[in-house]
């Protein structure tokens, strides 16, 4: 049925079938993963926080903190809502989100569409206390705000209560400017920002993140590295969506204008990731994100350093069972690779092709 389900949303807009999705997790609607018959203990520990599985739902979905807990029933570990902006804006004129089904992938320019901090922080205070899973908070800048610095600190103030950990976004595409803020002139007062952030709140333990661009070179990425470890920031996710468009792209949609998320943005994502893991030296929490659609994929990002791993794409392309699915996969993975904790797999093969070869072999076999 669910299957079905998703076949026919296709039917809609893409916008239209995720304004749909969120309504139906907003009211719990969705399938439950089976009980697990394998014996890999998927919890993970980073940074203070418990996960029950490496699993998270990447930020985009929950845009305004409204049905984390029916995402967390799909099976993720964790979910990530956001962008939340300070102010509530509109984002981008419509259309601004496509799927690109040749190439399993989607491009957005929603443009930070958000109810803004006041009406997350209201859905959030209403479901406390009945969190499935881990919550992050991902945060931005208003498009319009004239200190957008200063806008990260106000929304990690307004937000930081909710939150288990918190993500300063500074990698979408969407928002003019923005992207910007992961060089090293403006790196270390954003970092300073959001920290400031949490101790205007009262919560200055709390772990804080940076979400990056896969767009980045080596030089780059060594300075956020080092600038992260230097202001206590406690991890990075890497990455956001791309603005490179492959060559290998066949679907119509390919040269709309926005940020390209799915199957294509795999390597590269994944080639970040590794890269990031090398320069921090167990130094930062790793987050991997772009291109999951399958176990090995999760698999290969934990190998070349990922703590956890996050999706989005992917769920928007397959539908709601897809956690469940990957999951009972990963798990018959560790079992076949005789790993019994995720912790074991987490850097042990370094080079992202080696990580890949050795992941889909052990798919291959399950
Ligand atoms: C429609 C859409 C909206 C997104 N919105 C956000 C966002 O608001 N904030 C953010 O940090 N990332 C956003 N992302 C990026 C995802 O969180 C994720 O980093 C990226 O899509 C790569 O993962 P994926 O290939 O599994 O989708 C969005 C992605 C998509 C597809």
């Amino acid at each position: 049925m669910w299957e079905l389900l998703t076949k026919a949303t296709r039917f809609l807009p893409a916008e239209t079938a995720h304004r749909m999705a969120v309504a139906m997790l907003k009211h719990n609607f969705g399938p439950r993963p089976i009980a697990p018959n394998f014996s890999a203990n998927l919890r993970v520990r980073i940074a203070g926080m418990e996960f029950d599985n490496p699993l998270g739902l990447a930020a985009g979905f929950d845009k305004n903190a409204a049905c984390f807990n029916g995402a967390m029933s799909l099976g993720f570990g964790h979910v990530e809502v956001g962008t939340i902006t300070p102010l509530p804006q509109l984002g981008n004129p419509k259309p601004r989100v496509f799927r690109l089904l040749e190439d399993q992938a989607v491009i957005n320019r929603y443009g930070f569409n958000s109810l803004g901090m006041e009406q997350a922080a209201k859905n959030l205070k209403a479901t406390a206390g009945q969190r499935l899973g881990v919550l992050g908070v991902n945060v931005g800048a208003n498009k319009a705000s004239v200190n957008p610095i200063d806008s990260y600190r106000q929304a990690v103030k307004g937000l930081a209560q909710f939150a288990d950990y918190i993500t300063l976004n500074v990698s979408s595409p969407n928002t003019p400017g923005l992207r910007d803020l992961q060089t090293q002139q403006h790196l270390d007062n954003l970092l300073v920002a959001g920290l400031n952030g949490l101790k205007d709140a009262g919560f200055e333990k709390k772990p804080i993140f940076l979400k990056i661009a896969p767009d980045l070179n080596h030089n780059d990425l060594a300075i956020i590295v080092e600038s992260c470890v230097d202001a206590g920031v406690r991890g990075i996710i890497a990455t956001n969506t791309t603005l490179a468009r492959p060559d290998f792209l066949t679907s119509i949609h390919a040269g709309q204008a926005g940020g390209l998320s799915g199957t294509p943005l795999f390597s590269a994502a994944t080639g970040i990731l590794a890269d990031v893991a090398k320069l921090s030296q167990n130094r930062l929490a790793l987050i991997g994100a772009g291109g999951v659609a399958e176990a090995w994929q999760v698999y290969a990002k934990i190998l070349v350093g990922a703590d956890l791993v996050q999706l989005y794409t992917g769920l928007a392309l397959e539908g709601p069972k897809m956690p469940g699915r990957i999951l009972s996969q990963f798990a018959a993975m560790m079992d076949a690779d005789g790993v019994a904790t995720v912790d074991k797999i987490k850097g042990q093969i370094c080079d992202p092709i080696a990580a890949v070869q050795h992941s889909q072999a052990l798919f291959r076999g399950i």
